[in-house]
């Protein structure tokens, strides 16, 4: 089974002509992504790392994850952007719901909190605050090793377990995810005798999810990381094809880029299940960073459904036409509630006694895509079959390939992010860093 992409709501505001012509630009795209003769093409090696990924370093990886699960009570994620998403997507769309709540015995995991990722100065006291007494081990995610966020925060932590439990046992409580030779935070790792493992030079932060970028934290968190990086593995070839017809991946990047050509330069990412939020937030730095270019670029926006319904859902519904929107619905979720009859209907539901909840968000769902076609609004829908390891695997390389075919589509280098550096010259500049590169 795989992943299902479905256009059929969108094709009123399409013809077979703009298909067909877009179809063409796609496999040119294809051609420079397959090559690496593209922008950015020293960048693609996340495109076969499905396959190819590092059989000794992923061992150890493993064990490592392994060792933290059962002696850490609270993990601490450092990293920001392409460092940070996408292990908190896999752990939030895999892991229970109230997965920090559950107790350790329930788990058979430590508790997962992230910092790095903004610098509030509340967050971060909270944290050191809550994990003041638990058994710590941290892992520092950082290619450049540059990064102010993470590096504070790495500071902190490291500060916090060298007082606890002086230098040599906090050696071995943390592990640094960084580039494989380049990189201050390589050579404090080397300095300080760290556990590191590598993050590949041709892959950039925001595709390194199947690295151990994602892959150290998914272990730790309990994850079947085996069955990732088979789903994404076993959707290689499919979205290798080059046509648009033969391949969802691609025919999604076409979509969207034939929308933003009739004005609609903005993607809604709908999804129904609470699990899938930080799939949405790593889907909109994946796109955005990479599409954002040179005065272009399909900009990227996520809903929660139903709950947005009632809050953007008029806007969806008559404001403006400039958007279309994307549903991500999960198939099958892997526990059933069922509304109770009632001996008396003062509440007027027994129409649904025996109806599961399940089927109650289908036909939300299915409600709002009808209607926000209806109101001027073109759907497409990606159908995850179940929020399952091996599904995020498949989920991950989809959005990945169509990414790459999309920045090539616009004609910008999806594999750069120069833009993000002016907010950064200008605040070390405002906090008097004598160096600025
Ligand atoms: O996609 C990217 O390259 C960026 O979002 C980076 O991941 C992010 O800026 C963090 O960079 P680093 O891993 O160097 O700390």
């Amino acid at each position: 089974k795989q992943i299902a992409f479905d256009g059929v709501l969108a094709s009123e505001y399409l013809t077979e002509y703009e298909l067909d012509q877009m179809g063409m630009k796609v496999q040119q795209a294809h051609d420079m992504l397959s090559a690496g003769t593209g922008p950015g093409g020293q960048h693609i090696g996340w495109v076969h790392w499905p396959e190819t990924y590092n059989r000794e370093e992923y061992a150890r990886l493993k064990q490592m994850g392994e060792t933290i699960r059962n002696r850490a009570e609270a993990f601490i994620v450092i990293g920001i952007g392409g460092s940070y998403l996408g292990a908190r997507a896999a752990i939030e769309m895999l892991c229970p719901v109230f997965y920090n709540q559950w107790s350790k015995a329930c788990r058979k995991a430590p508790e997962v909190y992230f910092a790095g990722h903004q610098m509030s100065a509340l967050y971060t006291a909270h944290l050191l605050r809550l994990v003041e007494e638990k058994e710590i081990y941290i892992n520092v995610i950082s290619k450049s090793g540059t990064t102010l966020e993470p590096m504070l925060a790495f500071r902190l932590f490291r500060e916090m377990l060298e007082k606890r439990y002086g230098k040599e046992e906090a050696r071995k409580r943390i592990i640094v995810t960084t580039d494989l030779t380049h990189g201050p935070l390589r050579r404090l790792a080397e300095h300080e005798g760290y556990e590191t493992f590598a993050i590949p030079d041709n892959i950039g932060g925001r595709y390194a999810v199947l690295t151990p970028v994602g892959l150290l934290p998914m272990v730790v968190a309990g994850i079947d990381v085996d069955a990732v990086l088979a789903g994404a593995a076993d959707v290689v070839r499919l979205y290798g094809k080059p046509d648009v017809d033969n391949n969802p991946a691609y025919r999604y990047a076409a979509l969207r880029c034939l929308f933003y050509d009739k004005g609609k330069t903005t993607e809604l990412l709908a999804s129904y299940e609470p699990g899938l939020r930080y799939v949405a937030e790593w889907w909109k730095q994946l796109f955005g960073e990479s599409e954002g270019k040179g005065g272009k670029g399909v900009f990227p926006a996520s809903l929660h459904f139903s709950t947005d319904l009632h809050s953007l859902g008029q806007y969806i519904q008559e404001g403006r036409r400039d958007f279309f929107m994307t549903t991500l619905w999960v198939e099958a979720p892997s526990e059933q509630v069922t509304v109770p009859a009632m001996g008396d209907d003062t509440d007027e539901l027994n129409y649904l006694s025996g109806v599961s909840f399940h089927e109650v968000n289908r036909k939300a769902c299915e409600g709002a895509m009808l209607a926000h076609t209806q109101g001027g609004v073109p759907n497409l829908r990606i159908i995850v079959p179940e929020q399952s390891p091996y599904y995020f695997g498949q989920l991950v390389y989809f959005f990945e390939k169509a990414c790459g075919i999309s920045g090539y589509l616009f004609g910008v280098n999806p594999f750069d992010q120069p833009g993000v550096e002016a907010y950064k010259r200008n605040m070390f500049r405002l906090l008097g860093k004598p160096k600025i590169t």
